[in-house]
């Protein structure tokens, strides 16, 4: 069966922007797959639920790849060159073979001092502002992320918040033309930085690219997957950890209780109560396009061929009572795992033990350093991040 039915997410409006997880979880009940009118306006088929949805992001007749997308979905790829989450394999296993080992999660357990160094710096200056009062965005949750991936990939001297308004607008911003837009500047800005590295090589990661992508008449790495690679790196490093901190802290903040218990053994809650925040309100809401190579049923639903735009609800697939009991309940002693705010299958997450760690070091510097850290908002006040994207408040005012 075919649904002929559109659900229009557009005609919600703010409200489902601020709390899209009621809209999700009504839709589930009526079954896994939907055809959705998306608040930018193009259609799609939304799939929700646990099952349906883990297993849509590992199926393979559901491609990455643009070129295999129907022309007129209305949407278009913003990225600054091929890159391996827009790549089906072989591309993607080449793509993603060549920056693999600099994310283990051995190499980026080395990283902890630096990233604490970082964490105190960022905290100490807080601390120091005026009036025991700041937006947690600004002072720890953005710069935190931004500035490990720039020296973790060796580009120190990135202009961190020019470079935050064009990726955060060809993220989230609602109108086509205005991601496509920032995408282009994004684009002349990173060709600018990768010549100024070409010039002047260092010992990192970048620069192991730029000279991998020089040899081989670049059969290892195009010059448009290399700018590709660079952008998603980045562009992974501004918007998605920066909303683990914030919605973690968000939901500690609002439960008191569990607050209560995470100070009281940090050790001991700490690794677990992460990854309930990843699952009870993860930064991705639903991950990057799928397009369908041929006609593809889910749960009694048929989604047409033909390179039809496919989405995964992951911040559904976290909320299904079938795979987690009272899912709108946040508990930090509960098992989360198998959750997929990461991902799933070849696509899954490259980042997540970097992600994993530097939020468990946020939190406990929080927690140490600001022991009367509290929200200085109503909750339902916040602003959140539009698009269906990425999940996140604009600013997250606290005072201590
Ligand atoms: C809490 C923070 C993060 C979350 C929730 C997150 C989430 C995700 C998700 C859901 C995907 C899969 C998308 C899909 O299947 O369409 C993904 C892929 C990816 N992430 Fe992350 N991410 C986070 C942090 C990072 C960081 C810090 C990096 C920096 C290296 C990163 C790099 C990547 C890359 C390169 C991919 C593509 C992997 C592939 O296609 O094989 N992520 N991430």
């Amino acid at each position: 069966m075919t649904s002929d039915v559109i659900v229009d997410l557009a005609a919600l409006g703010a409200d489902f922007t601020r709390d899209p997880y009621p809209v999700y979880a009504g839709l589930r009940t009526r079954g896994p797959v939907h055809r959705i009118r998306m608040p930018e306006g193009a259609e799609a088929w939304l799939v929700v639920g646990y099952e349906a949805g883990r297993a849509a992001l590992a199926d393979d007749r559901l491609s990455k790849e643009w070129r295999n997308a129907a022309p007129d979905l209305g949407v278009k790829q913003v990225s600054s060159g091929p890159t391996m989450l827009s790549a089906d394999a072989p591309d993607h296993t080449r793509l993603r073979k060549l920056v693999n080992r600099a994310f283990t999660a051995r190499r980026v357990d080395g990283l902890a001092p630096r990233i604490q160094e970082m964490t105190d710096g960022f905290v100490d200056a807080m601390l120091a502002a005026p009036g025991r009062r700041a937006d947690l965005v600004e002072a720890l949750s953005f710069p935190l992320p931004i500035t490990v991936i720039c020296e973790l990939i060796g580009v120190p001297a990135l202009d961190q918040d020019t470079f935050r308004h064009w990726s955060n607008t060809s993220v989230s911003a609602p109108l086509l033309d205005d991601r496509l837009a920032a995408a282009k500047s994004v684009n002349e800005y990173l060709t600018r930085l990768l010549g100024d590295k070409r010039a002047r090589p260092g010992d990192d990661l970048i620069s192991a690219l730029i000279h991998a992508a020089d040899e081989d008449g670049g059969d290892r790495l195009s010059h448009e997957e290399l700018l590709g690679m660079a952008w998603l790196l980045l562009v992974a490093g501004h918007e998605t950890t920066v909303n683990l901190i914030s919605n973690g802290m968000l939901a500690l903040l609002s439960h008191p209780a569990q607050l209560a218990s995470l100070r009281a053994d940090f050790e001991g809650l700490i690794d677990n109560a992460v990854e309930e925040m990843l699952r009870y309100d993860g930064p991705v809401e639903t991950p990057t396009y799928r397009f369908t190579k041929e006609p593809v049923e889910i749960g009694g639903t048929l989604i047409p061929g033909g390179g039809r735009l496919v989405l995964v609800a992951l911040a559904d697939a976290d909320r299904d009572p079938a795979r987690y009991a009272e899912p709108d309940r946040f508990d930090i002693r509960r098992d989360a795992r198998g959750h997929v705010a990461f991902g799933h299958g070849i696509h899954y997450c490259l980042g997540a033990p970097l992600a994993r760690l530097e939020a468990r070091i946020a939190v406990r510097t929080l927690l140490e350093r600001c022991p009367e850290l509290a929200l200085d908002i109503h909750p339902a006040a916040l602003r959140w991040r539009t698009g269906m994207m990425m999940r996140g408040p604009e600013r997250l005012p606290v005072r201590w």
